[in-house]
C-alpha cells in the first residue's frame, strides 16, 4: 500500500482498529504496544486471515517505534483502563504520562504524521500529545464525536425502525456524560428528528447516547466498548488518506471558534490530507450554548489537574 497507519496499543481498540484498515485496504498497518509479543502476535494472526479476507494490506507488529517510521497517521490508543481504588486524577496522571512518551517517539519518527488520539480521558489526551508533539494544531485530532454521533445513529433507528445509512447526527463538547447531542441537527433521510419524533423520545435517545459508553462497561463488566470506537477512530483516517474531506465531529483544537479558546472540544470539522482542513462553526440555540460551555468546562477541569500535576 502506498499509505502507512500505526495503531499505538494492540488492545481491544487498537486491534480492532488494524483490522479494519487493512480490510478496507486503506493502508499498511504498524501495530505497536509495550508488551511483548502481544503486537507481533495480533499482527501475524491478521496477516494470516488477509488471504481469506483477500487484501494486500502489510501489517506488521512490534515493540519497537522504528517499525511506526515514516506514518501518514498514527492512531494512539495505548492506555490503562481506572482500576479499583485508583483515582479519577491517578488514572489522568497515568495516561497522560503513557501518551506524553508514545507522541514523544512519533514526533520523532513521523514528524509530518496526523496524530488521532483514542486513548482516554479523551479531551485531555489530546492536549498531552498537541503539546508534546509540538505539531500543528490541524494534525492533532481527537476521535469521539464521531462514535458518539454513531451511538445517536443507531439509536434513531432502532427507535424508528428505518436504515442507519438514513441516518446522520450530530454530538458536540466534550467526550463524557457532558457530549451535546445535537436533535436540531440530527435527521433520517434529511428530516431532523425533531419532526419525526416526540421530545420525550429524543431526550431518552439523548440520554442513551450520553451513557453509551457505561452502557457498554456495564454489560461487559471487564473492558470497554472497541467495536465502535475502533470503527469511528478508522473512518477518520479514511477521510484523511482519501482526502475525502468528510464533515465529522472531532476533538479540535479552538482559538476563538465557539467562543472557546485553547481548548481540545468536539465540533464539526472538515478532516482531509492536511488534517483537520476547516472548523465549521454551526449556529446553536442558547440552551445548547450552555450546555457546550458546561462540558468545556469539565475539559478545562482536566486541563487544570493536568497542569498541576506537571
Ligand atoms: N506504549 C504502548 N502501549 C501501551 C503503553 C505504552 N506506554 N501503555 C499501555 N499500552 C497498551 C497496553 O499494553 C494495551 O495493550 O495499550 C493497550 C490498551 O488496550 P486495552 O487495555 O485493551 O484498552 P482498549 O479497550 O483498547 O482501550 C484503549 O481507548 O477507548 C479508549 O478508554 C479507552 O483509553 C482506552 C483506550
Amino acid at each position: 500500500m502506498d499509505k502507512k497507519v500505526t495503531v499505538v496499543g494492540a488492545g481491544n481498540v487498537g486491534a480492532t482498529a488494524a483490522q479494519r484498515l487493512a480490510e478496507k485496504e486503506l493502508c499498511d498497518v504498524a501495530l505497536i504496544d509495550i508488551i511483548e509479543g502481544l503486537p507481533q502476535g495480533k499482527a501475524l494472526d491478521l496477516a494470516e486471515a488477509a488471504p481469506i479476507e483477500k487484501h494486500d494490506a502489510r501489517i506488521m507488529g512490534s515493540n519497537d517505534y522504528a517499525a511506526s517510521a515514516n506514518s501518514d497517521i498514527v492512531i494512539i490508543t495505548a492506555g490503562i483502563p481506572r482500576k479499583p481504588g485508583m483515582s479519577r486524577d491517578d488514572l489522568l496522571n497515568i495516561n497522560a504520562g503513557i501518551m506524553a512518551n508514545v507522541t514523544k517517539e512519533i514526533a520523532k519518527l513521523s514528524p509530518d504524521s496526523v496524530i488521532i488520539v483514542v486513548s482516554n480521558p479523551l479531551d485531555a489526551m489530546c492536549h498531552v500529545a498537541y503539546e508534546t508533539s509540538g505539531f500543528p494544531k490541524n494534525r492533532v485530532i481527537g476521535m469521539a464525536g464521531v462514535l458518539d454521533s454513531a451511538r445517536f445513529r443507531s439509536f434513531i433507528a432502532m427507535e424508528l425502525n428505518v436504515s442507519v445509512e438514513n441516518t446522520t447526527a450530530f454530538v458536540l463538547g466534550g467526550h463524557g456524560d457532558t457530549m451535546v447531542p445535537l436533535p436540531r441537527y440530527s435527521t433520517v433521510a434529511g428530516i431532523p428528528i425533531t419532526e419525526l419524533l416526540p421530545k420525550e423520545r429524543i431526550d431518552s435517545l439523548v440520554e442513551r447516547t450520553a451513557n453509551g459508553g457505561a452502557e457498554i462497561v456495564g454489560l461487559l463488566k471487564t473492558g470497554s466498548a472497541f467495536y465502535a470506537p475502533a470503527s469511528a477512530a478508522v473512518e477518520m483516517a479514511e477521510s484523511i488518506l482519501k482526502d475525502k474531506k468528510k464533515i465529522l465531529p472531532c476533538a479540535a483544537y479552538l482559538e476563538g471558534e465557539y467562543g472557546f479558546n485553547e481548548l481540545f472540544i468536539g465540533v464539526p470539522v472538515k478532516l482531509g490530507a492536511n488534517g483537520v482542513e476547516e472548523i465549521i462553526e454551526i449556529t446553536l440555540t442558547a440552551e445548547e450554548k450552555k450546555a457546550l460551555e458546561k462540558s468545556a468546562d469539565a475539559v478545562r477541569e482536566l486541563k487544570e489537574v493536568l497542569k498541576k500535576l506537571g
